[in-house]
């Protein structure tokens, strides 16, 4: 695994955004799965779960500001639809991306992109 320099407290804050959504949209299974891997030029860090899932039509607005599903689910479960935007403002800030994939009523997987190298931060590598 190559080393890749970032800001442990903004990162650790992403992966947690994810793991609790993985179990706050997960009714009867609770299965989380963490998943870390490198190709060399990238780290990816993949949180999947096999909840609830996201509807299209949801899956381009989650992303933003306050928008949380209407889904009735959420009526029982906290929370300010935040979370989600904070986590792409801290990758973009390392120059990586986030993809989301999903698949109502199956489940979410959210990956974490983080290259090596960044051209705003010599240090990367
Ligand atoms: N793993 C997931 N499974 C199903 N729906 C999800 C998942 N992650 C996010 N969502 C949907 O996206 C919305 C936005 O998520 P986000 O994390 O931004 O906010 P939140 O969880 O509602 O509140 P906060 O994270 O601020 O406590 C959620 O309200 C939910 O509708
Ligand atoms: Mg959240």
């Amino acid at each position: 695994m190559p080393k890749v320099f970032v800001d442990k407290e903004a990162i650790s804050r992403a992966l947690f955004n994810l793991l609790d959504n993985a179990f706050k949209y997960s009714e009867g299974s609770l299965n989380a799965y963490l998943r870390v891997w490198s190709d060399g030029e990238n780290i990816f860090l993949e949180v999947k779960d096999e909840g609830i899932g996201i509807s299209k039509q949801d899956q381009a607005k989650i992303f933003e500001k306050f928008y949380r599903s209407g889904d009735v689910h959420h009526t029982s479960v906290k929370g300010s639809g935040i979370g989600l935007t904070l986590v792409t403002h801290i990758i973009k800030a390392h120059e990586g991306d986030v993809l989301l994939e999903s698949e109502l009523g199956k489940g979410t997987k959210v990956t974490i992109r983080l290259p090596v190298k960044r051209k705003k931060d010599k240090r990367g590598g």
